[in-house]
């Protein structure tokens, strides 16, 4: 039975790989056609069951260590910082932070993104954001806002995708680096561990005062600028095949993909950009198949989160616009409207509700693991005994294919 259904988008000939170099070079953002690889049944469902298991509550796992008030500079900022970073440091990421201190309408604030690559040295990206700092307010009682849906729910769905898929990650590394590379139905492992997984977590998205160009996403405009200006070295896969202009760290973004006001029920996802409506599609068609196949609990009249309509009017201001500007690829999923609590004070775990986390986390592991080509794997026998330090996955992966 073939591991995954695949088909793609652009159909291509096979000499298309000839053009490929020249395609590189012609192509100022670097957007191959994807192939987008669709999980068959089993393997959806496998991926749905990997752990960590379904939250049992609103405040369980992550969201007990996110939600605190966190505006940018303050000690709860710094001190969910460190759970961020010893989640991924376990996991064993690459993390990059880009502390630095900008002005603020009340003073100059510290300011820290953290970013989490699986795989440093690979040349392209698939980038998942959200912002983990909370808006500021000066007095009580709104000063304990803890920004629920606003965005520590999208930061704890981050860290459950992190940890669900990292062994699939790692397993496919080591096949690759140990020459054991798949080669499935349409899918060349080798090509596909190219495109490494990368999140974001972004300071100061709150404006401190009131929303303005420069009062609001200190973190994410100081991060693009700073990747539009550092350059890849000549040895870059990407250095290789451009001419002209030379390839800067932006170029490396596939897409990137934004998660902000979500975790309340009913939220209503649009698309907002008409390179990333096929993405858009995607991630809809997940959820609905998920639906389909009774894999996430559904609430009535809480079908339609994914809405056929294609919003290319005005913008919501957020983390994405400075990469936007700069000519990289934007997937916005955020709640428009927005939640009824937003910069409200009942933004709490009472805001959040326990079956959209649920479906959250199934569709977006799925989405990004068709998105990347994971699939989980049937090891051979001979395989078994030298999975080094990915004995558990390799465990888990085993486990999962006698389902
Ligand atoms: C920091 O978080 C705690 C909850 O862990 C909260 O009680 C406290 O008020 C927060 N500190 C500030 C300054 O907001
Ligand atoms: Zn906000």
């Amino acid at each position: 039975m073939p591991s995954a259904r695949s088909f793609s988008r652009h159909p291509l000939p096979s000499y298309f790989l000839l053009l490929l170099p020249l395609l590189y070079s012609l192509c100022l953002a670097d957007h191959l056609p994807r192939t987008f690889h669709t999980l068959s049944d089993t393997h959806l469902k496998q991926i749905t069951q990997l752990s960590p298991p379904q939250w049992t509550s609103v405040t369980s796992g992550h969201l007990e260590h996110l939600l605190i008030p966190r505006p940018s500079g303050s000690e709860n900022n710094t001190l969910v910082q460190q759970y961020i970073s010893s989640a991924f440091s376990s996991l064993g990421w690459h993390e990059d932070q880009t502390p630095f201190t900008d002005d603020t309408p009340i003073g100059p604030i510290k300011f820290n993104n953290l970013i989490y690559t699986f795989d440093p040295l690979a040349p392209r990206k698939l980038v998942l954001a959200a912002h983990f700092d909370s808006k500021y307010f000066p007095t009580y009682p709104e000063n304990q806002f803890v920004g629920a849906t606003d965005s520590a729910a999208p930061c704890a769905f981050l860290l459950d995708l992190a940890e669900a898929l990292t062994p699939l990650l790692k397993e496919r590394q080591r096949r690759v680096t140990s020459g054991q590379a798949l080669l499935l139905d349409g899918l060349d492992e080798e090509e596909e561990a190219e495109t490494t997984l990368q999140i974001i977590f972004f300071d100061g998205e709150e404006a401190v005062k009131d929303w303005t160009d420069t009062d609001s996403i200190y973190g994410a405009r100081h991060l693009a600028e700073t990747w539009e200006t550092t350059f890849l070295p000549p040895s870059h896969p990407l250095s290789k095949r451009r001419y002209s202009p030379t390839p800067t760290i932006l170029n490396t973004i596939d897409v990137l993909i934004l998660l902000d006001l979500l975790g309340d029920s009913n939220p209503r996802i649009h698309s907002y950009y008409r390179d990333t409506d096929w993405l858009f599609t995607q991630m809809s068609d997940v959820d609905k198949r998920l639906r389909q196949e009774g894999l996430i609990d559904v609430e009535k009249g809480e079908e339609g989160w994914f809405v056929d309509f294609k919003m290319r009017k005005g913008m919501i201001g957020d983390d994405h616009a400075p990469f936007l500007e700069r000519g990289v690829s934007i997937l916005h999923v955020i709640s428009n409207p927005f939640p009824k609590v937003w910069h409200n004070l009942a933004d709490d775990a009472s805001a959040l509700s326990l079956p959209a986390m649920r479906r959250w986390n199934r569709i977006l592991r799925v989405f990004t693991a068709e998105y990347l080509s994971l699939i989980p794997t049937t090891n051979t026998p001979s395989q078994r005994n030298d999975h080094g330090p990915y004995s558990r996955s390799a465990d888990e992966l085993v486990r999962y294919s006698s389902i």
